[in-house]
């Protein structure tokens, strides 16, 4: 008999629902985002962020059951995405799935965001099964793990400061390149040299942690000194005060450079390490999970730095890299099966990470 389960995902600023069967089979994954209205501040306003959820999460159910071709009746559980993420925003989510719930009479899953990342690596591979060494990249997480189970985790190192994503976002707005920036960077790294200019690798030899805020300074402290040392612009019109001169600006080939070895430098830690990991640990498949598990640069470095090894790296497909209902509602399926459902009194946990409170 099929199992049917329908995810909601609302952590951030994706208001998202997908419908899975038997934890593999997406019927339906659709993703409403809040991102054009928190574009103008250079992140996420959370506040913004619950608001939109209220807004539009009807909408989205009446989506995915459509595209799913099902109604509510044909629904067997209703999982949730507990933690972590936003406090107003999980609130939201949490507070539709009861209701759906209660009234359904069905049983509620609730899902740690995180691990769903890395669950979406199962949905992508047919045969894959834990154990396997994971890696959560996104906007709020930076996470190195052992999958013993869709269940356990073993944490071998996280972020000591900002995640990888955040990083990107940063540098984007530094180089004035819009939100979010990281696929910006992406597509912009194409055109530069990444070998261009050597930034700093953080100091965490001997762990697996990470850390990217001082990469970051050192973007910051490079663009400062290049703006410094440019020529003044438009000469001519700097004897008329009533112009001003416009401050100086970075050419785009210098733009291109800056992201494509900022890239490089991030890259480059998140892959030396996870390597690493499977060294220690013998394991011989890697999940890389989240929002910059999109990024071509990183896609093509774990390919060519896994292959002389014999490591099989899964990257989901972009639909299940980024917050999604479908990779909520995939995991559900499993934990329904070890009978891991929760009371309608059960709280969100926005500071959970893989499942136990931070
Ligand atoms: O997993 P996600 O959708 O949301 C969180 O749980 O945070 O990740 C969003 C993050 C953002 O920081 C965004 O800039 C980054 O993922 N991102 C990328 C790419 N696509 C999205 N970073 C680098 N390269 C990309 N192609
Ligand atoms: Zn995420």
């Amino acid at each position: 008999m099929v199992i049917r389960v329908l995810g909601i995902e609302t952590s951030c600023d994706e208001t998202a629902i997908g419908i899975v069967e038997d934890g593999r089979i997406v019927r339906s994954n659709t993703v409403a985002s809040s991102l054009t209205l928190h574009a103008p501040y250079g992140g996420v306003i959370p506040d913004i962020a619950a608001r939109a959820h209220v807004e539009a999460v009807w909408m989205v159910l009446a989506q995915a059951l459509t595209e799913a071709e099902q109604t509510l009746d044909s629904i067997d559980a209703i999982a949730v995405t507990q933690g972590p993420g936003l406090p107003g925003a999980l609130l939201i989510g949490m507070a539709f799935a009861k209701g759906l719930a209660l009234s359904l009479e069905r049983p509620l899953v609730p899902v740690d965001h995180l691990a769903a990342h890395l669950y979406a690596g199962e949905m992508t591979e047919a045969t894959l099964e834990p154990p396997y060494v994971g890696l959560v990249v996104s906007g709020g997480h930076t996470l190195l793990c052992i999958v013993h189970s869709d269940n356990r985790y073993e944490r071998l190192g996280d972020t000591k400061d900002d995640a990888v994503g955040e990083a990107f976002d940063k540098v984007a707005k530094l180089l004035g390149l819009g939100y979010p920036g990281g696929p910006i960077i992406d597509r912009l790294s194409v055109e530069g040299n990444p070998k261009s200019i050597s930034f700093p690798r953080a100091h965490t030899k001997g762990t697996f942690d990470f850390s990217f805020s001082g990469l970051k300074t050192a973007v910051y402290t490079y663009v400062t000194r290049t703006l410094k040392a440019a020529p003044p612009q438009r000469a001519t019109e700097s004897a008329n005060a009533s112009h001003p001169l416009p401050p100086p600006s970075l050419e785009p080939e210098q733009i291109a450079n800056i992201a494509a070895s900022f890239q490089e430098t991030a890259v480059e830690a998140l892959v030396t390490k996870t390597l690493r990991a499977c060294q220690r640990t013998g394991l011989r498949r890697i999940v890389v999970g989240g929002g910059v598990a999109s990024n071509r640069r990183l896609r093509s470095r774990f390919a060519e730095l896994a292959a002389p090894h014999k490591l099989d790296v899964v990257f989901p497909p972009p639909a299940l890299c980024v917050d999604n209902g479908a990779m909520i509602a995939g995991l559900a399926c499993s934990l329904l099966q070890q009978g891991l459902t929760a009371p309608l009194s059960i709280a969100t946990a926005p500071n959970q990470c893989l499942g136990v409170a931070a």
